[in-house]
């Protein structure tokens, strides 16, 4: 790659923009290649401009370096990456003094978790940006990925950049904008082709720049917002609508139980409805998005009276966070009724992934059914086609799904992988020593369970 100095790209105009995008003098770092910012990083070198990666993790680095696609369960990435390594587009590194400096878009793609007390944590993106803003290379274009709380760039990250020694002024030598990434995982390289991205700048100029350039890249809908912050507004309020109305499913899932009433029934009913959208209930709700956005939005209200009466988002998590809580209450009583208890019994654990088909357990509802589990002195098996033979949660999963519900007091289905859709419930009858079954996600045929003989309790099945 190119060691010239880069470009002043944010005084251009678009079609300066344009030309510098065709011949590749759009320099770009992105900070961060995880999940999200692998894919991204492979495809803006795919569309042609000079890409670095750069990650604290130096096994990742090793790894890329080595030419091992990292991210099996992204399909369709494996290929562009073998590309763009090949031609020569794209190059990682640890070292973010060697990227910044060759580089005039900065993209930040760095977790943004949150910490035991639900408080979210920004500590890796501000100390990103406190170290490029010695290195910002002035006529540099900074795109905020991660997710984050509206106000959080023009409040936080922007104030850390001027202040430093190089005294750069937004809008004049450097500019900022954010692009909160919407892709759902497993999913990525689709999701990449058809969702609108939204961008919002700290001025309708960079919103126009970043909107020419992302439509190059990924060749998608653009839409443009008012700022940094309505755009984070708008990407947070996605997620805690799904999260708000999970929980309202979860309620119901748990009364019907009581009235003898199966959930699904219902739903199939509502979405017959055009204003219905569906939600499905389920063990918990995990990953690294949900939850935390909606106590990120929690979080931007805390300074408010009130809190700024964000109650139902409070109670939508206090609800989604007791579901592997009843996960367990409906092992217990289908136990019960086989003349066992969870304690001494063996219990296998299907799935660990928050989500089906993808290799990814934070905040899965899966651990705190596995602690649930521990302090009751279950006997724990786990199977999870993407964690064989690996320790999680402290404890060694397994490698035959056979092998691991043969003679087991029972099984809960934790996550809908594609490998525990369509099993026959007779399977789990014949190599079960206890036949109970918990099917914590709506993918087994009931009543061909109830055939086959199992003790059978399903999330929101009652009357079945
Ligand atoms: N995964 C998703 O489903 C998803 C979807 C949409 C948005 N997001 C958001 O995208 C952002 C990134 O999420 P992700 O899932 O890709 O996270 P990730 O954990 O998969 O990747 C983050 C990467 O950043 C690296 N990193 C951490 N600190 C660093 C530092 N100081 N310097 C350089 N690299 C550092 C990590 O080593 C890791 O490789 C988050 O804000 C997340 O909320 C995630």
């Amino acid at each position: 790659m190119s060691q010239e100095i880069s470009k002043n790209i944010i005084s251009s105009t678009i079609d300066e923009i344009r030309k510098s995008l065709k011949s590749g003098q759009v320099k770009v770092a992105v900070i961060g290649i995880g999940r999200i910012g692998l894919p991204t990083a492979l495809s803006f070198a795919n569309s042609g401009l000079p890409t670095i990666g750069v990650d604290i993790n130096a096994k990742l680095i090793q790894m890329i370096n080595s030419g091992d696609y990292p991210l099996k369960d992204e399909p369709e990435f494996d290929k562009i990456f073998e590309n763009v390594i090949k031609n020569k587009k794209f190059h990682v590194t640890t070292d973010i003094g060697d990227a910044i400096p060759k580089s005039n878009l900065v993209i930040l793609s760095l977790p943004t978790p949150m910490d035991k007390n639900n408080v979210p944590d920004y500590s890796a993106l501000i100390s990103v940006v406190k170290s490029l803003s010695k290195l910002l290379k002035p006529g540099s274009l900074i795109v905020v990925e991660s997710t984050i709380e509206p106000g959080f760039v023009e409040n936080e990250l922007i104030p850390i950049i001027e202040n430093n020694e190089q005294k750069l002024k937004v809008g004049k030598d450097f500019s900022i904008a954010t692009c909160p990434e919407t892709a759902n995982p497993g999913e990525i390289s689709s999701d990449f082709k058809k969702l609108p991205r939204l961008v919002g700048g700290v001025d309708p100029r960079t919103t126009d720049l970043v909107s020419e350039i992302y439509a190059h890249v990924f060749n998608v809908e653009m839409i443009k917002m008012p700022d940094c912050k309505t755009a984070n507004a708008a990407k947070l309020t996605a997620n805690v609508f799904r999260d708000i109305n999970i929980a309202f499913v979860n309620e119901l899932a748990i009364l019907f139980e009581n009235l003898g009433i199966d959930i699904m029934k219902v739903l199939e009913a509502c979405d017959k409805k055009y204003n219905f959208e569906t939600h499905y209930p389920g063990a918990g709700v995990g990953g690294p998005c949900l939850p935390i956005n909606s106590y990120q939005i929690l979080n931007s209200a805390r300074s408010m009276e009130n809190n700024g009466m964000l109650r139902i988002i409070r109670a939508a998590r206090e609800t989604n966070e007791s579901m592997p809580y009843h996960v367990v209450e409906l092992l217990s009583d289908a136990l019960n009724e086989a003349g066992k208890s969870v304690k001494g019994s063996t219990i296998v654990l299907l799935g660990l992934s928050y989500k089906p088909n993808v290799r990814d357990v934070q905040l899965s509802p899966a651990e705190a059914i596995i602690r649930r589990l521990d302090q009751l002195e279950a006997k724990i098996k786990i199977y999870d086609p993407y964690f064989k033979s690996i320790e999680v949660f402290s404890h060694k999963t397994e490698s035959d799904f056979i092998n691991t519900i043969t003679n087991a007091d029972a099984v809960i289905i934790v996550t809908a992988h594609n490998e525990f859709r369509g099993i026959e419930p007779t399977l789990f009858a014949t190599k079960m020593k206890t036949p109970v079954l918990i099917d914590a996600r709506g993918i087994i045929d009931v009543h061909a369970a109830k055939k086959a003989g199992l003790i059978f309790r399903g999330i929101g099945r009652g009357g079945i």
